[in-house]
């Protein structure tokens, strides 16, 4: 029997009874509702709205509900429209007539504001968690394995040597400004909706901040229009999952291709490859595959909830429902994606020799000479000039820097010297940019002692 009527108590279709439950979506909050009753009951008795016998009752019942709920000995039953009638009625069963005074000075548009708020900060939490660890395992990769020579790559094209901690503190210091703004999304989650009632508040003498500070809000939400109709806190919190979403794909795509044969930069770690059921040689970094691919769904998540909200008239309207499952998707996709590259950074094996000599006299030091030329009084742009000449001609002769050492360079420019060694050293290369945020390891040991103090 559908427990959803009409305003004039008749029972409603049962198509539009299975239509609108939201049933499923609301166990994930359930606990989260439980304890906001407990918080409105203990102040409905505290104010005098109810007596505190009743208010004693309250808290049994729903003590009651919380735990069986846990054990798994109640479930509310299909029949109910959401977690909080169905609360409702367990109570009646559990109390007696204590429990139709619950929802006094409350409506289900405040009750599930304050739900998904507390579950949000709950949640979000956890998120700053997991992204202090990546960037720690980031942190403790730069200590281990800081100084493995790289290419550093614009375009996809090698650009200039540099070394892997100044590639991973790239990452680092965005996923630290991913949890700056988590942050943020929190301070602005933090404010309790209960007491709001429907959208007016209600004639009822409600304390709203005994209710706040027993959920542990840092403060109630002022309007209480706003306060059932506001879901900015979600899309703030799914445009962080995004932004931070973004980032993993990129750290992620970087997996993919640092573990091919044509890379052999990295080996994915124990327990962190696959094989092909097909190809007997394959180690698929499927991990780093599905944080890429899943990145998009997180993106539609933040559409969804701006969507969602454009152009609704205020306040409550039931679009809202619609809320959690990108809410949920979102912070759950994040959530274990940050664990998964933290997990899967922490297991991976570097190679800490592949590039060391393959980037003597690369031709990714063509700047040095440029920039040798420049100290000596050069204009850049004729340096520039005058080496990319050279690069030509040493590709012409296999591509690589040293077949001008020993004298040829100087037919270019009679400052270049006839050793070019010190110029085609990329170690050497790398340790001349000590300039703030250079690839210099003076640079890289300075930022990790700043992250630190961050994470
Ligand atoms: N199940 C609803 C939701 O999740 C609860 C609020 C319903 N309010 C109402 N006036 N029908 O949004």
């Amino acid at each position: 029997m559908s427990r959803l009527r009409d305003r004039f108590g008749s029972e409603v279709d049962r198509l539009l009874h299975d239509f609108s439950s939201s049933l499923e979506l609301d166990l994930e909050i359930a606990d989260e509702d439980l304890e906001a009753s407990l918080a409105h009951a203990a102040m409905l008795a505290e104010t005098g709205i109810i007596t505190s016998e009743d208010g004693e009752a309250l808290a049994r019942g729903l003590q009651q509900i919380r735990e069986e709920l846990a054990e798994g000995a109640w479930q509310p039953g299909p029949e109910h429209e959401d977690i909080h009638m169905a609360v409702e009625a367990r109570l009646v069963e559990l109390v007696g007539d204590a429990g139709r005074r619950l929802h006094t000075a409350r409506s289900r548009n405040d009750q599930v504001a304050t739900d998904v708020r507390l579950w949000l900060k709950r949640r979000l939490a956890e998120i700053e968690e997991s992204l202090i660890e990546l960037i720690g395992v980031l942190l403790d990769r730069v200590s281990s394995n800081g100084r493995t020579l790289i290419p550093g790559y614009t375009h996809l094209q090698r650009a200039q040597p540099i070394l892997l901690g100044h590639h991973l503190l790239a990452h680092a210091w965005a996923l630290s400004r991913d949890l700056e703004r988590f942050a943020g999304a929190v301070r602005r989650t933090d404010r309790s909706p209960l007491g709001a009632c429907a959208l007016a508040g209600t004639p009822h003498p409600v304390d709203r901040t005994s209710t706040a500070e027993r959920l542990g809000f840092d403060g109630v939400v002022e309007n209480a229009m706003d306060a059932v109709a506001a879901r900015d806190h979600l899309q703030e919190a799914a445009a962080c999952c995004a932004i931070c979403m973004a980032r993993l794909s990129q750290m992620a795509e970087e997996l993919v291709l640092w573990s091919s044969a044509e890379f052999r930069m990295v080996r994915m770690g124990e327990g962190f490859a696959t094989s092909s059921s097909i190809m007997p040689q394959k180690a698929n970094p499927d991990g780093a595959e599905l944080v890429r691919g899943k990145a998009g769904g997180v993106f539609a998540d933040l559409q969804t909830l701006l969507i969602l909200t454009k152009g609704l008239p205020l306040a409550y309207n039931r679009d809202l429902q619609e809320d959690r499952p990108p809410l949920y998707h979102a912070i759950f996709q994040t959530l274990g994606s940050v664990r998964l590259m933290a997990a899967m950074w922490r297991a991976l094996e570097v190679d800490a020799d592949r590039f060391e000599n393959e980037l003597s006299g690369d031709l990714s030091l063509a700047t040095e000479l440029a920039d040798h030329l420049v100290e000596q009084g050069v204009p850049f742009r004729d340096a520039h000039e005058v080496v990319a000449r050279l690069v030509h001609w040493c590709e012409e002769r296999g591509g690589n820097l040293a077949v001008a050492d020993g004298g040829a360079a100087r037919q270019f420019h009679p400052l270049l010297p006839d050793d070019l060694g010190p110029w085609l050293d990329p170690r050497a290369a790398v340790e001349r940019r000590t300039t703030r945020g250079g690839t210099a390891w003076t640079e890289v040991e300075r930022q990790v002692a700043l992250l630190r103090k961050v994470v």
